[in-house]
């Protein structure tokens, strides 16, 4: 009865033997970050982007230990991803009261939606929550695309057809694109959510959304909306010389990252030049819109400025490298916080996908190329670099440094958020 034994000691020798090469060769793979095979790409940071990269949902356990998860399942690190997959999402992240971001994509504003999106992700710290108003054949290509990306405790987004109030539907859709005026009715549509982050399609944030965010506890007991001035130089500035109605400061206000508490919105009456009565924000658009309509060019941007032209200590001006676009540079530099960095870039007139500004489709670009569980440094940043100095012939492209100051930081700080969770 001696054989059987022996047998079964030389079986457990050989199985020891494969399992330690086998964990020697995972080790081996894992340090190699180049080789990330295509499995790589669906092992998304999941959770905490911002904060630690996480492996392919596999359960571990005992008889599954992370030396044994098939290759290609984890970037690097597999140890520590694996020994942090036992611990649930933690609470204090899922609980975290969500910041809400709203757009409005009609026609072949996917791609750049997306990225959009992509790009308030990357950095962001606190939960997202995504409104995304869209005509119904987009509805089924955001689905798909958002449900890859699958950091489920990260963020949520919920998909809404292009409306307007019954009584006037008609109206509002012949008087401007079907799409244009969406964003003035979202205090009324999105009536269970306090405060909200409107932008357009073609931003690109370059730093955490949760710092724009945190004006909204700034704002004093007047304030109610916030966004950046549409020029900083007169002497080219739009409103102050082409507009037949009144605009908000000196040089307007660029309503393409627009930040509201709608709670205050709701509640508050305007004052306006239509009655001596103060109106409610549904009650006021309609007539403004009568009033104006002949006289307006920029659709509901005009009548963002006419109303803030009335009630000016309801706004909160934040400074242009929160809303930074073509114009502060093809003149010529005339914002002087971008010093500091561009912290979300604004690519209007639709410089991200014409060859006019090639600085920020260099951007644009960058980004759209980027997917997550990419390396930051070496899929984004680094590129990202290099095709900025092909554009040092053109105004924009003279001062890209400050296109990437500012994402550079960003990055430090995620990887720094990264280690300290570790
Ligand atoms: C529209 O523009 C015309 C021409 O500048 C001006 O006379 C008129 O008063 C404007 N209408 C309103 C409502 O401001
Ligand atoms: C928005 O305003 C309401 C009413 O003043 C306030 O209760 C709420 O905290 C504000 N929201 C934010 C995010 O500051
Ligand atoms: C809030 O700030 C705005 C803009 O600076 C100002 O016009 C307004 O008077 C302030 N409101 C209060 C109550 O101080
Ligand atoms: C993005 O990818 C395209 C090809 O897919 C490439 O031509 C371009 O240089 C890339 N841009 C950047 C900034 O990485």
């Amino acid at each position: 009865m001696r054989r059987p034994a022996w047998r079964l000691v030389q079986l457990c020798m050989v199985c020891g033997l494969c399992s330690l090469l086998y964990a020697l060769a995972q080790r081996g793979s894992g340090n190699s970050e180049a080789q990330e095979p295509a499995a790589a790409s669906t092992a998304v940071w999941r959770g905490a982007l911002g904060q630690r990269r996480r492996c392919k949902d596999f359960s571990l356990s005992f008889w599954n230990p992370y030396w044994m998860l098939p290759t290609g399942v984890c970037g690097k690190n597999c140890f520590w991803e694996a020994a942090f997959r036992y611990n649930p999402p933690e609470k204090h992240e899922l609980d975290l009261d969500p910041m809400h971001l709203a757009v409005v994509a009609c026609g072949n504003r996917l791609e750049e939606t997306v990225t959009m999106l992509k790009s308030a992700l990357l950095f962001s710290i606190k939960p997202l929550t995504f409104h995304i108003f869209a005509e119904d054949q987009l509805h089924s290509d955001f689905s798909t695309i958002l449900n890859r990306w699958g950091f489920s405790q990260k963020f949520k987004y919920t998909l809404y057809p292009i409306s307007f109030p019954s009584e006037n539907a008609a109206e509002w859709r012949k008087l401007f694109k079907p799409c244009a005026s969406q964003r003035l009715f979202l205090p009324l549509i999105l009536k269970d959510v306090d405060s909200l982050l409107y932008v357009d399609t073609d931003i690109l944030f370059l730093r955490s959304v949760d710092d724009i965010w945190s004006f909204l506890n700034e704002f004093n007991s007047t304030q109610i909306a916030a966004m950046a001035p549409e020029h900083e130089e007169p002497r080219i500035g739009w409103y102050n010389r082409f507009a037949r109605h009144p605009y908000y400061g000196k040089t307007g206000i660029n309503s393409g990252v627009m930040l509201m508490n709608m709670t205050r919105i709701r509640r508050k009456h305007f004052k306006n030049d239509m009655t001596t009565v103060r109106l409610h924000w549904g009650e006021m658009l309609m007539p403004l819109l009568k009033k104006y309509k002949l006289n307006i060019t920029w659709g509901d941007q005009d009548l963002l400025n006419i109303i803030f032209s009335h009630n000016p200590e309801s706004l909160y001006v934040f400074p242009c490298q929160w809303n930074y676009r073509p114009d502060h540079c093809i003149y010529g530099s005339n914002c002087n916080e971008a010093e500091d960095g561009i912290f979300i870039l604004h690519g209007n007139r639709g410089v991200y996908h014409d060859n006019k500004q090639p600085a920020f489709r260099a951007v644009y670009e960058a980004l759209r190329n980027f997917s997550f569980g990419d390396d930051v440094i070496h899929s984004l940043l680094h590129p990202l670099e290099l095709e900025l100095q092909k554009t040092e012939h053109t105004y924009c492209g003279r001062i890209h440094k400050l296109f990437t100051k500012q994402l550079t930081k960003s990055i430090h700080d995620f990887y720094t958020r990264q280690s300290n969770v570790r």
